[in-house]
This record gives structure tokens, C-alpha cells and sequence, in this order.
């Protein structure tokens, strides 16, 4: 925490162990753990140790330094490797008590879940995942979330925008692109009790291609996957995200969510198929609703769409 807080200007061992109030052999142990870790930590003598502008590794403390006020005593959970985030959250959720905010983030997963039951490829030091558990001290009944998979894809383009200058947009119902390739998904999931219809948790997992991997086994990726570019700390990326999760969801009303959802979004306007009972359609993106379902116009009917996907023609 310490080196975070100065990050880039160097801080002495005799400074540290003061501070801490441990021997300078302890502080020179513990640096050399943090490096072991993947902290790139440059060590000087005389001046002392600093954290380089430049490093990534995801870190509780990294990511905690550009919270709001409101956020700062949020549980945050790192992982080095995980299965998946999400599950993860559910793991949790059913052992343990979980505060609301609770964010768990990995630097890889092995078992990353997309939806629809497809897999969402996670390769290690070049992405993203996390998981929010938001847990309502009350219930709520199911559609008191409709919006929560809107509000999560329009926190990750204002937190992409905040910490990048580049605007995203946004593939109904839930995907982010730049430059006509995804950077992102979104799998949100309920723990519900179905028959008084009401909500206890919600996990929004969200996974974000931040660089490009640098292993080739990731090769189908880098073919079909953008990224957001190579100049970004990922412990910023998802500080602004969650501040922006949090501003959606407790400050702005459902209207502005659903303004800056249309006016960054990818379909609206485009020439669309998608299939519906069986049956596939062709028409063009009309209007997002105030529930963000979309509706589309065949040129003979306008047809509301509330979940699946589409695909934008070429
Ligand atoms: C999709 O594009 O189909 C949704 C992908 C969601 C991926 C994220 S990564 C963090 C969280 N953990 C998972 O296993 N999935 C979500």
C-alpha cells in the first residue's frame, strides 16, 4: 500500500521500517516477496524502493487507491489464477456472509463463463475479470434488475472512456466494442428465490480484453477479440468501473442509464438478423425501451426484443 501510494518516487527502507514499525531486514524480505509476485519494484541504494509507473499486476491496494469515498471499505479479493469469477462469487455467497460491493477479481481464469452457456477465453496478465456481488439488505422482486446488465455495460464504457479517452460501444444486450471488435462481455446472474419472486444477490461478472496475450495458445483470440490498447493499468480500468457501477446504480436515474446506453449504441440504426422462436428475422435497429429491451423494425412490424442476441449485418 505504501509503495502504491507513492508510486514512482522512491521511498527508503529506513522510511518504510519506520513507518511500519518492523527492521529494514523485514521491509527488505517483504519486497522481495512483492517482487517474487509480479510487482515490478525498482530498487535503489540510498534512495530506497519504488513501485514503476508502469506496473500492472492487479492489486487490492492498486485498485482500492482510485475508489470513491463511498467504496473505500469494499471487500476486494485478488486472485493470481481462478476457475472463474463468477463461480467463485457463488462459492462465497453460499459459505460465507458477503458484504454488498464485494468485488472479486483474478488475473486469469481457467473456466471463464460466457452466456449461454459458451466458455469466455481469460489468458493471464492481459485482461480483466471480475465479479460484483451486489446483496440488497432487502429482496427485491426480479424486476427490480432489469437494468442491472444496462447499467454494467454503460459503467464499463464510462470507465474505459475516464481511464482511455476512447469511447466504446455498446452491442445490445450487453457486449462492448471498439473499432467493430469486442472488448468485453458481461454474465450476470440472480440468486433468486423463485416463488416469492425475489432477489437475494446478484453477481455481475464482467471480463474485459485490456492487451493483447502474449501467448500464442491464445491465437483464435487474438484473431476475433479487440483490446483496448497497451498503455492502460488495469487496477485503473476497474477502479472507474466501479465507481461508474456505483454512480449508475445509485445516483443516476434509469432514464440517463438508458439515454447513454442509446446514444453509444452499436445497433440502433444498423441492418440486424437475429433468430426468434425458431424463426429468423431481418430488420433494423428502432429504439432501446426504458426496460432496455430493443426494438427492431422489419419494415412490416416493430418487434420488442427483451433477450437473446443479434447480429449486425457485414
Ligand atoms: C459473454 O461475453 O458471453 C459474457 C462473458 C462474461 C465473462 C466474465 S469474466 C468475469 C466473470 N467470470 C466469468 O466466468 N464470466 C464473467
Amino acid at each position: 500500500r505504501e509503495l502504491e501510494k507513492n508510486r514512482d518516487s522512491y521511498i527508503s527502507g529506513q522510511e518504510l521500517a519506520e513507518k511500519l514499525n518492523i527492521s529494514r531486514t523485514a521491509i527488505w524480505k517483504a519486497i522481495n516477496n512483492l517482487k517474487e509476485a509480479g510487482f515490478q519494484i525498482e530498487s535503489q541504494t540510498k534512495l530506497g524502493y519504488k513501485l514503476i509507473e508502469s506496473d500492472d499486476k492487479l492489486s487490492d491496494e492498486g485498485i482500492r487507491k482510485g475508489l470513491r469515498e463511498e467504496l473505500k471499505d469494499i471487500d476486494i479479493i485478488v486472485f493470481d489464477e481462478i476457475d472463474s469469477t463468477n463461480t467463485e462469487a457463488k462459492r462465497r455467497l453460499y459459505s460465507s456472509d458477503v458484504s454488498d460491493f464485494t468485488v472479486i477479481v483474478s488475473d486469469m481464469q481457467k473456466g471463464g463463463r460466457g452466456r449461454t452457456g459458451k466458455s469466455f477465453e481469460s489468458p493471464k496478465g492481459s485482461g480483466v475479470y471480475f465479479s460484483i456481488i451486489l446483496h440488497p439488505k432487502d429482496f427485491f422482486d426480479f424486476s427490480y434488475f432489469d437494468l442491472i446488465t444496462v447499467k454494467a455495460a454503460v459503467s464499463v464504457a464510462e470507465g474505459i472512456k475516464e481511464a482511455t479517452g476512447k469511447q466504446a460501444e455498446i452491442k445490445w444486450v450487453n457486449d462492448l466494442f471498439m473499432d467493430g471488435k469486442k472488448v468485453c462481455g458481461i454474465l450476470s446472474e440472480l440468486d433468486a428465490d423463485f416463488e416469492s419472486r425475489s432477489v437475494k444477490s446478484v453477481i455481475v461478472g464482467i471480463g474485459i480484453n485490456v492487451n493483447e496475450p502474449k501467448d500464442d495458445s491464445f491465437k483464435d483470440l487474438k484473431n476475433i477479440a479487440g483490446y483496448i490498447g497497451t498503455d492502460v493499468i488495469r487496477n485503473e480500468i476497474l477502479s472507474n468501473i466501479l465507481n461508474a457501477f456505483y454512480e449508475n446504480n445509485y445516483k443516476k436515474t434509469d432514464e440517463e442509464i438508458i439515454d447513454y446506453y442509446k446514444t453509444h449504441s452499436l445497433v440502433i440504426g444498423k441492418d440486424l438478423t437475429f433468430e426468434l422462436n425458431g424463426k429468423k428475422y431481418s430488420a433494423k435497429g428502432y429504439d432501446i425501451n426504458e426496460k432496455g429491451n430493443l426494438i427492431v423494425d422489419t419494415g412490416d412490424e416493430k418487434i420488442t426484443l427483451s433477450s437473446g442476441e443479434v447480429s449486425i449485418k457485414g
